[in-house]
């Protein structure tokens, strides 16, 4: 071997490794940079846990990942729990569940998702400071219920889940009895950031009309007396969106700054009180209504399936009930209350609460029953 070739060898060997150190540094950099990110993302949002099992640069591998989002509260907790447990085991998926909650649930809902049932569940635990919607809600005097901080997550989707481009959002009163990958794939036309499930669509028109008012078109919700509403231009028979199941296109939804006009809304909702009187659901709906009015896509409407605690009785057969790809519990009666209808359905998905601080109240009943 000549000199020459020993030293050709030698220098190529000597860029070899001087580009490796230099990639091999690059990527620790980024690394750090979009670890830092997602721990300052915004004021209010903390992750504060990943799960053991899941690798700690979760957030790396967002390629097939498909991030849901639920909100955690302390007393519905068992609700977050089963549709966590129906959506887990109905998926061939890499789900990541990003779990919204106030500080002083935390630890609650960690014991909870140590169960045996549930510790494989890929998830991260997002604080809520409800800080955040300071000058944005005003607790209203004529309503029983305070104002539930969590109901608003929904609004920062993206601070939520700050690497994802898209992300499901699902509501804690629902069970998944599908893949949830098929919900994921909901196609988004250009320019929508969001796909709901329409309120006047064949499987929920004829019992949303009896018993619910006017709970399914526009005026159902805002305060069309108003002039700031009436300068809007929206038609007031424009068909509702239920916003307790969404797709998301976080890509599109910051482009647009979804989460700005959805504050405005509220702000300005607190100032001359836009919403309806008469308000039967979600505070959440109006300000979605208002910015997603005729720019959004919509769900397949068995990835919806509402209504099933507007009342006590049962409004749909047993299998249409078990065709659903997702059951939605909204309205007043909780399948964890007192009194609900196709409570066994939810129930397959329960997992009881090892700290025991929630418990099912029918089960009380039962018990007290039997003694
Ligand atoms: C959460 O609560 C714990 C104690 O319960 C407290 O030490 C911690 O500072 C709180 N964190 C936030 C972000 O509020
Ligand atoms: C989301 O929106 C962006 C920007 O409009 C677009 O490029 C992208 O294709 C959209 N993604 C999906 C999955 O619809
Ligand atoms: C969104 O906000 C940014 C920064 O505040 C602004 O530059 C942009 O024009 C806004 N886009 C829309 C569509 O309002």
């Amino acid at each position: 071997m000549s000199f020459r070739k020993v030293n050709i060898i030698i220098l190529v060997f000597a860029i070899g490794v001087f580009l490796l150190v230099l990639h091999h540094n690059f990527l620790g950099l980024s690394d750090l940079l979009r670890r830092e990110i997602s721990d300052s993302n915004l004021v209010g949002f903390q992750p504060i846990d990943f799960v053991p099992e899941a690798p700690e640069d979760l957030v790396d591998e967002i390629g097939d990942e498909i991030p849901v989002v639920i909100a955690a509260s302390e007393e519905r907790l068992g609700g977050t729990i089963a549709a966590i447990n129906s959506i887990y085991h109905n998926t061939q998926s890499n789900v990541v569940f990003h779990i919204v909650t106030l500080n002083s649930t935390a630890d609650h809902l960690r014991s909870w998702l140590n169960s045996a049932a549930l510790k494989n569940v890929k998830h991260r635990i997002v604080n809520f400071n409800p800080q955040l919607l300071e000058g944005k809600v005003k607790a209203d005097p004529d309503q029983p219920d305070p104002v539930k901080p969590l109901t608003y997550a929904r609004f920062y989707l993206p601070n939520l889940v700050p690497h994802a481009n898209k992300a499901v959002y699902v509501d804690d009163d629902v069970i998944v009895q599908d893949d949830i990958l098929a919900l994921y794939n909901t196609p988004l036309k250009p320019g929508h950031a969001a796909a709901f499930s329409e309120d006047c669509d064949s499987t929920s028109s004829r019992v949303v009309v009896r018993g619910a008012g006017n709970q399914y078109n526009y005026i159902g919700f805002l305060d069309y007396k108003k002039e700031r509403i009436r300068k809007l231009a929206m038609k007031a028979s424009t068909c509702s969106f239920n916003p307790g199941v969404f797709v998301a296109n976080l890509t599109e939804w910051k482009q647009q700054n979804i989460t700005d006009q959805l504050e405005k809304w509220m702000r300005l909702n607190t100032q001359e009180e836009l919403y309806s009187r008469t308000l039967a659901g979600s505070a959440a709906t109006p300000p979605l209504l208002i910015v997603f009015y005729r720019q959004h896509s919509s769900i397949d409407p068995m990835w919806n399936v509402r209504h099933l605690g507007s009342s006590a009785g049962k409004r749909y057969s047993p299998q249409f009930v078990k065709a659903a790809k997702l059951l939605h519990w909204n309205g007043h009666f909780k399948p964890w209350g007192r009194t609900a209808s196709y409570a066994d359905v939810w129930e397959k998905w329960y997992i009881p609460d090892p700290t025991g601080k929630f418990s099912l109240i029918r089960r009380h009943l039962e018990t007290s029953n039997a003694t």
